[in-house]
């Protein structure tokens, strides 16, 4: 792997306060992680090939912390329905097409392109139930240079009949067959576990999921507290629960059980309507939350109290949702961020102040990106991972500040037609 030096407007977290930016900067790739950034070029660098982005910014690559690859080709259409049945209705049906490859196959191929294509570095990933489609994904993702997380999704009860599985025995007979195939085969591309959500998942399989869990010692992502008629079901199907995350909490499915002695990395996407009594167990195991503001617009879920979550000093990131959300733009799910924290401010609660762009960039770089080990920054140790914007397109009448264009580059867009470069653990992967 070579090491090289970048020269240019350079942008990064170093606390979901502080939003650091370097004009003219240097930041030092070496084996693939960050040397750091620097205002003058320290002399042992001065030997490394030098790329000079001179006028462009750079940032940290973004953070998918929640997407749906199978559901990307229906991204933008049927919109119209609340969650459980948009589920049923759209997507299980679209999901039930990865049965066959050939489909998958192109579907999966438009996806990977796309991601790549965006300002998104790393993604954690719902494929489908599906053993070789999900296997496909994987390959894929792995020749794209991305960095993923990639589930096969676990479902064994309430959906059509042509998509859930036959049984709890034989969902998690395919996991193991597929862990065994992916556990060592790829650099970037890794196995997460992924129970669809509670509805879709019987306590059988739960617990099979916690076993196979001990055996492989993979993480862990799913959907909680979403939407009024999911919560609904969920205390329908499990009425010993006292909120809905003690279902995964019960099968050492939702971060560090220290009761139980296990600590298994966990991201959970939405948590809308979280009471205060899963929201203290989410912060007292460290799961992440996957906030997902376009999803939760498109299928009228609500919005999540985002500001009492980074108050608390949770684990948070951002995730596209799609198909959910519409976008698979992190820079989109940023400025929405922001944007449905001033309506919760609003309308909600006058004491939960709005979400600053610091803190959204924060969610979308750093803190979505403890999810995968030191990713998110241009710290000192942290995998290099970098997007380069040229926001020459966007004139303006004024000299602007290097935060200011920024945040009108994530405002307006600029990662669906001004990305540069683009770099994972060191490597370029676009142009
Ligand atoms: N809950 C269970 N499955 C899904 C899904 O595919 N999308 C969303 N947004 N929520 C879910
Ligand atoms: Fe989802």
């Amino acid at each position: 792997m070579a090491d090289f030096v970048l020269k240019g407007h350079i942008c990064y977290s170093e606390s979901k306060n502080e939003l650091i930016t370097r004009e003219n900067a240097y930041v030092v790739c070496v084996g693939g992680k960050s040397k750091g950034v620097f205002t003058e070029l320290p002399q042992q660098y001065a030997v490394l090939p030098l790329k000079d982005y001179s006028d462009c910014l750079i940032v940290p690559g973004m953070i998918d912390l929640h997407i749906h690859a199978p559901q990307y080709a229906f991204r933008g259409m049927c919109m119209d329905l609340e969650l459980m049945d948009w589920l049923n209705r759209y997507t299980f049906p679209e999901e039930a097409k990865y049965m066959e490859l050939e489909y998958a196959e192109r579907a999966y191929a438009i996806f990977v392109n796309a991601l790549k294509a965006s300002a998104t570095t790393r993604a954690v990933v719902f494929a489908t139930r599906h053993r070789p489609a999900t296997e496909l994904l994987m390959k894929l993702m792995e020749e794209s240079g991305l960095a993923s997380y990639v589930g096969k999704v676990n479902m064994d009860r309430e959906a059509a009949e042509v998509l859930v599985e036959e049984s709890a025995a034989v969902s998690a007979s395919e996991t193991v067959q597929w862990i065994e195939a992916v556990k060592e085969k790829y650099t970037n591309t890794k196995p997460i576990l992924t129970p669809r959500f509670i509805p879709c998942c019987s306590d059988t399989l739960m617990e099979h999921l916690r076993q196979i869990q001990m055996a492989y010692g993979l993480p862990v992502q799913s959907h909680l507290s979403e939407s009024p008629g999911e919560i609904d079901f969920v205390h329908f199907l499990r009425p010993d629960n006292a909120f809905y995350g003690e279902a995964y909490n019960d099968y050492d499915l939702f971060g560090k059980n220290e009761d139980n002695q296990t600590d298994v990395k966990t991201v959970m996407a939405h948590c809308v309507w979280s009471t205060d009594e899963e929201i203290d167990l989410m912060r007292k195991n460290g799961v992440f939350v996957a906030h997902c503001p376009a999803s939760n617009m498109n299928l009228s879920s609500g919005i999540a109290p985002i500001r009492k979550y980074l108050d608390l000093g949770m684990n948070i990131g951002l995730g596209t949702d799609v198909a959910g959300g519409h976008s698979d733009s992190i820079f989109r799910a940023i400025t929405d961020a922001i944007q449905v924290s001033k309506m919760y401010w609003r309308y909600v609660d006058q004491t939960m102040k709005p979400i600053t762009f610091p803190e959204a960039f924060y969610m979308a770089t750093l803190g979505g990106g403890a999810f995968f080990g030191a990713v998110g920054s241009f710290a000192e140790g942290y995998a290099f991972d970098a997007v380069v914007l040229d926001d020459t397109a966007l004139v303006h009448p004024q000299e602007l500040s290097v935060s200011e264009r920024l945040e009108r580059a994530v405002y307006l867009g600029l990662d669906t037609h001004g990305i540069r470069a683009k770099y994972v653990n060191g490597e370029k992967i676009i142009f």
